[in-house]
Formats: C-alpha cells, structure tokens, sequence
C-alpha cells in the first residue's frame, strides 16, 4: 500500500516537472533573455494557423520554436506538427510501457492502451512519411486522403485508449492528461494538412 503510494506520487511529481520544464523551455526558446521573438512576421503565421485549430493554446505552444523551420509554408506547418504529434505518441507509449513494468498490478488495463498508443504511433508514422514524400500533381488527392485516413485512425486510436482506460486514482488521471495531450498534438496535425491539402 504504501509502495503504492509512493509510486503515484513520484509519478504525479515526474509529469509535473515534465510539464514545467516543457513550459520554460518554450518560453527560452521563443523569447530569450526577455527579448521578442525574431521574427514577428513569421511567429503570427503560427498564431494565427493555430488559433482556427481546436486547441489555439496547446497548438502555439508546441509549434512556436519551430518559427524559423516553418516559415508561413502551409506544407512544413502540417509536416511540423504532424512529426511533433508523432514524437509525442512515441514518448507517450514508451512511458506507459514503462508504467507497465513499474505497476505490474494495473498491466491488464494499461496493456490495452499501450496497444492502441502503439496503433496512433504506427498511423502516425505512415502519415508522416507520405506526407513528406508527396508532391503536388498527379496522385496528391490520393495521397492527402491516406494521409488525412491514417491520422484520423491515429486520433481513434487515442480517444479509445481514453474511454477504456479502467483505473482509477492517480495513474487515471497521469494517463488521461497525456493521452488527451497526444490525442490534441494529432487533431492539430490533422487540421494543419486538411487546409495544407486544400490550398
Ligand atoms: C522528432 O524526433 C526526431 C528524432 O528524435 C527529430 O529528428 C525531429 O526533429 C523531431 N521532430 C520535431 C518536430 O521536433
Ligand atoms: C523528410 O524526408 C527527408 C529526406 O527524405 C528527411 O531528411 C527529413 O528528416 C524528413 N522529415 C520529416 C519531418 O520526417
Ligand atoms: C473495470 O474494472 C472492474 C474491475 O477492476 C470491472 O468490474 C469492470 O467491469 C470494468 N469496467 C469496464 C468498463 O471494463
């Protein structure tokens, strides 16, 4: 019981230094030493891309230090968040794995969301490689379309993992936040290529 205890509360601890330290090192990277952001121009185009998204916040927040990469590119936009929601997925399963090994006792109901992270990160994976590897002209719709399929899987994927997740308690609420955290990295990404693909 009081392993237990202990272990949730470690836990608790990891994510939220996981979760500040993510929060700073958003703040360096995009305003060092105070100063504004290089290049305001570019920076707006990510607001305001962001802000016609579901979640405008965690979308700025994840994408703004990749200004200099993105550009206003409508296509690197969408390649940027989708490789962003890809490694967060990756992440995401290697920690429940981890979970699982470190909580033996919940490995039945943890079991069935590591399967699911594991089908969005696989999803994930073929969007991000078709997206890359696309071209304009013959075959885009095609392509688009696999690519907009596979992320919407990815997103299912997530969501389910969310419904089904049966503990209750702390580890509950550690998943829940991260699972909910990828699945909005994806909806972003899914929402950057829907408009990439329709310009
Ligand atoms: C995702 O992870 C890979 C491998 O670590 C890295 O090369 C890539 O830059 C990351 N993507 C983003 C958008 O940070
Ligand atoms: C896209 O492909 C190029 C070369 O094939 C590779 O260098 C780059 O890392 C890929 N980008 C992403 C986001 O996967
Ligand atoms: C959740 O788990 C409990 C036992 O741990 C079980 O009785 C219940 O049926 C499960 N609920 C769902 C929706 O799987």
């Amino acid at each position: 019981m009081k392993n237990k205890f202990l272990y949730s509360h470690n836990l608790i601890m990891i994510v939220q230094i996981l979760i500040f330290s993510s929060i700073r090192y958003n703040k360096i990277a995009c305003y060092p030493l105070g100063a504004s952001p290089t290049n305001p121009k570019t920076l707006g185009y990510i607001k305001k891309s962001c802000a016609s998204t579901l979640y405008p916040n965690i979308c700025y927040e994840s994408l703004s230090r990749y200004e200099s990469t993105v550009k206003s590119n409508p296509r690197t936009l969408a390649l940027t968040a989708l490789s962003v929601a890809f490694n967060n997925t990756n992440s995401a399963l290697k920690f429940l794995k981890n979970m699982q090994k470190i909580n033996p006792g919940e490995v039945g109901s943890l079991s069935e969301c590591v399967e699911e992270v594991g089908d969005s990160v696989y999803e994930l994976h073929r969007s991000l490689s078709r997206l890359n590897h696309s071209e304009r002209g013959y075959n885009f719709v095609v392509q688009m379309s696999d690519v907009q399929t596979w992320v919407s899987a990815a997103l299912t994927d997530d969501d389910t993992c969310i419904d089904d997740f049966n503990v209750s308690g702390k580890t509950k609420i550690v998943v829940r936040g991260l699972i909910l955290r990828i699945a909005r990295l994806a909806s972003v990404a899914l929402a950057f290529i829907n408009n990439y693909a329709g310009v």
